[in-house]
């Protein structure tokens, strides 16, 4: 049954409709099996923000928040990019459809208004609902990321570093703007990932997870460059500290950023870092690891693979045909 259905447009939210989104993405996170936002957007959600340029659509049923669309305006070159849900007894109501053409409305009037606006809809899980959506509003299928897992109570190899390379823990402050150039080179052509700028850094150093005992650095011992990291993260670990919220399950490991200097591909160093992230996640009493990475990534899937890495679910980004 298709209703009308109004969607609110809102540049900020406020302390009681982010809580209101956050309790609608965990309904539908528990429904789907997968959590409808990605960690970027919960993180500026629950910083009240910040600076970033989002608009949020908000779809109410007798004054209840059933259906909820994050679109992120800041990136010029690749359009907007949005990330939504409906409230699983709320579905097939139209309001999935009506929240996709506000945000195709939204991206139009970045755009100018002369031409349609580029747009990405981010479905994590790749569930048929989200594909059908998509595909029957002009999207297309074009970028596919997996996320895999592994368990930690089985073997894992003590890591080989490189002649002349030694691994030590990320030092706040420090190595700030050393990291972040290094983050540059290794993630030249990721469209997300090489973006980070310090305060991008800094956020994450703020977030009640960060630990630097689990950000590794790869240095050259002759001269101290950094060739490499491991920044681990364990989800779920400390109830009441703000993950709590979207991570209801037991505390996981996460390979959250792997990255090698172009200068240093080829040397071991990419499968060294791995392996003594898993110590150090395994050292902490965790069972489980898991990490994202782009399906395309030919290299990287084989090198998680040959780590006892499987694929576990599967995030698909839609990117509106203009
Ligand atoms: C995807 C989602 C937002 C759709 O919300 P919705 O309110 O149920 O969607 P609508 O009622 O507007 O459906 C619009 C069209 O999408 C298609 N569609 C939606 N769900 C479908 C399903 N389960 N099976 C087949 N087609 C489906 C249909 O073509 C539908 O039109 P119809 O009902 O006239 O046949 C919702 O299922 C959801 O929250 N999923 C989990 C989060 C997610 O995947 N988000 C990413 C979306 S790109």
């Amino acid at each position: 049954m298709t209703a009308v259905v109004r969607v609110q447009r809102n540049d900020r939210l406020t302390a009681d409709e982010v809580i209101e989104v956050l309790d609608l993405m965990r309904a539908a996170g528990d429904a789907d099996g997968a959590y409808p936002l990605s960690e970027h957007v919960v993180l500026h959600l629950r910083h009240g923000g910040g600076d970033v340029r989002a608009v949020h659509l908000l779809a109410r049923h007798d004054g209840r928040l059933v259906g909820y669309a994050h679109v992120d305006t800041t990136d010029p070159v690749e359009g907007a990019s949005a990330e939504l849900a409906v409230h699983p007894l709320h579905r097939r109501r139209g309001l999935g459809r009506a929240l996709v053409t506000e945000a195709m409305a939204v991206a139009d009037e970045r755009a100018g208004g002369s031409a349609p606006g580029r747009l990405r809809l981010w479905a994590h899980g790749d569930h048929p609902s989200a594909s059908a959506l998509s595909l029957s509003l002009g999207f297309e299928r074009w970028r596919v990321l997996w996320q895999m897992r592994r368990s930690l109570r089985t073997p894992i190899s003590e890591p080989a570093l490189p002649h002349g390379v030694s691994l030590r823990a990320f030092r706040p402050g420090s190595d700030d703007a050393a990291w972040v150039a290094l983050n540059a080179a290794a993630f030249a052509s990721h469209p997300e990932q090489g973006k980070w700028t310090i305060d991008d850094l800094h956020v994450r150093m703020k977030e009640p997870w960060f630990d630097p005992a689990g950000f590794l650095l790869a240095q050259r011992d002759s001269d101290g460059e950094l060739l490499g990291f491991h920044w681990t993260k364990i989800h779920g670990a400390a109830p009441g500290a703000g993950e709590a919220s979207e991570h209801a399950h037991e505390p996981i490991g996460e390979v959250y950023v792997l990255g090698v200097a172009p200068s240093a591909h080829g040397t071991g160093l990419g499968t060294a870092l791995t392996l003594a992230g898993l110590h150090h996640l395994r050292s902490q009493g965790l069972d489980q690891a898991m990490l994202y990475v782009d399906e395309s990534n030919t290299s990287a899937v084989a090198l998680y693979r040959k780590l006892s890495f499987a694929r576990w679910v599967t995030d698909v980004c839609f990117r509106r045909q203009v």
